[in-house]
């Protein structure tokens, strides 16, 4: 394809959206840095190292990183402080295998507490990793455990209380693969970073001064911090190369609050394989897919035959309508896999029947009444059935080995309404119903993140194995979790 063609198509990409049209004139409030028109994209797509194993044998699993500050160069003439595992930004991939035993010795080497919580991960709850395990300034934490979970994309981030959405804004993230017999055997896409490549998606917004704009005021809490400048892996606008064939892209939603629906710019089809914990039992086309913070999904992408390039473009759903050109694909060589894949793993459907008990979680917007605040931002509360987070209060007792329904409604007011999610610690759990109907296909696999859309009433269920203890329940818009949008369930024998 001709260079100007290219040009033309990645402009018609740009565009991003929202339900509140606030969200959009912040951005434009002097002070904020804002996104350059036309993009770069001369800087290759960086691919997050695989963190090395000490256990050179290979038998078990055993690594060591650093929490750390650092500096990046977001732009050319400006240093934004940053926070990073083994590194300035994000942190390595750390890749295991189903039954391996699983070490790892985390130094905290930062001025103040932090955790590092195993997101999608079935994990005993005291090496969980969530606000309950504090990592103080200057000492270090070391899990032990046998890593018991199929083949999975998961990933892992700070938690301590209060702390999570900065430090995770700052660049404390990174991937946890889990391999297993299934996803070795399958003729699917397996290179690391040739043709299986991971892509951290997350959204930034920075002051004049190159530093991040977190968390400003009572609206960035209420709608979650938006950002103008899309970063992938870390970079803005890189160009990913990839092998002629099927390439497997693994996308988290790395954001703190924003809702992605990521495509490609010529609109071409690719198939879902899987969902937050796994594979579907088979492919799935669909030609868009909603991420919103926390969730993962693996696409497999057809580019044989294509020409030359593709993009992604991003949509942020919180705000006026916008889309971003996330990133740049290039195509050479040939790919190992050239055919789709017909069917991955078989999955058990947990029987509705089987649930012996019935919870009902209402998360929602609660105005604290007239008075000095009004109805204004400052009178809101986000909360779960009307509460907010207390480290002191476990809020639900799980009985081990048991199933369990959980219904959960976005009950939010017309004049607050916002999205949510609802993640769980500790389970894979299967999406029932989405407001009484069967969720989409690529929903239908193992999930532990839940967008509920304001109005929404989605019903899971899960099963609740092999390890006891405190594990908790939230809304992964990080800015409501810190705001308390959380609770504790204790599984008890
Ligand atoms: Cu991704 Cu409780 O966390
Ligand atoms: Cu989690
Ligand atoms: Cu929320």
């Amino acid at each position: 394809m001709k260079r100007r063609t290219f040009l033309k198509r990645s402009l018609a990409a740009l565009a991003l959206a929202g339900a509140g049209s606030s969200g959009l004139s912040l951005l434009g409030k002097s002070g904020f840095a804002t996104q350059a028109i036309a993009g770069d994209f001369s800087k290759p797509l960086p691919i997050p190292p695989l963190l090395e194993n000490l256990d050179t044998s290979g038998k078990s699993a055993l690594f060591a990183m650093n929490v750390q500050r650092g500096n990046v160069n977001f732009f050319p003439d400006k240093t934004t402080s940053t926070l990073g595992y083994n590194g300035n930004f994000l942190g390595p991939t750390i890749r295991v295998r189903n039954g391996q035993r699983f070490q790892i010795k985390v130094n905290n080497t930062l001025p103040q507490v932090t955790t590092l919580h195993w997101h999608g991960l079935h994990v005993p709850a005291r090496w969980d990793g969530g606000p309950r395990q504090p990592i103080p300034a200057g000492t270090t934490w070391n899990p032990d455990f046998v890593i018991n979970q199929e083949a999975a994309t998961l990933w892992y981030h700070p938690h301590a209380m209060g702390l999570t959405g900065e430090q995770v804004y700052h660049g404390l993230a990174g991937l946890f693969l889990i391999e297993d017999e299934v996803s070795d055997n399958l003729d699917i896409p397996k290179n690391y970073g040739v043709d299986d490549i991971p892509l951290v998606i997350q959204d930034r917004r920075f002051f004049a001064d190159g530093q991040f704009a977190y968390v400003q005021n009572m609206h960035d809490v209420m709608n979650g911090v938006i950002g103008n400048y899309i970063l992938v892996n870390g970079t803005r606008e890189p160009t990913l190369t990839v092998p002629k064939g099927q390439v497997r892209l693994r996308l988290l939603n790395g954001s703190n609050s924003s809702i992605y629906r990521i495509g490609f710019d010529d609109k071409r089809n690719f198939h879902v394989i899987a969902s937050d914990g796994g594979f579907l039992e088979r492919p799935v086309p669909m030609n868009n897919i909603r991420l919103s913070a926390g969730e993962r999904a693996e696409i497999l992408v057809d580019f044989s035959g294509e020409s030359a390039f593709a993009l992604i473009s991003l949509l942020v759903e919180q705000m006026g309508s916008r889309t971003f050109e996330a990133m740049r694909i290039a195509v050479k060589g040939t790919a190992e896999v050239t055919a789709l894949v017909q069917s991955l793993r078989k999955t058990e459907k947990i029987p509705e029947g089987e649930a012996s008990v019935h919870r009902s979680f209402i998360m929602e917007t609660m105005s604290m009444g007239r008075g000095r605040m009004g109805m204004g931002m400052m009178g809101r509360r986000l909360t779960i059935n009307g509460k907010k987070m207390d480290i002191n209060r476990i809020d639900e007792q799980v009985k081990i080995g048991s199933t369990e329904i959980w219904e959960i409604t976005n009950r939010s007011a017309m004049m607050m309404s916002m999205p949510h999610s609802m993640h769980l610690h500790d389970v894979q759990f299967q999406i029932l119903s989405r407001n009484g109907r069967l969720p989409a296909l690529h929903e239908q696999g193992r999930k532990d993140t839940v967008l509920i859309m304001p109005g929404e009433t989605v019903r899971i269920i899960s099963r609740f194995h092999d390890y006891t203890g405190v594990y908790m329940y939230h809304c992964h818009l990080l800015e409501h979790e810190d705001d308390g949008m959380m609770g504790q369930f204790e599984v008890v024998t």
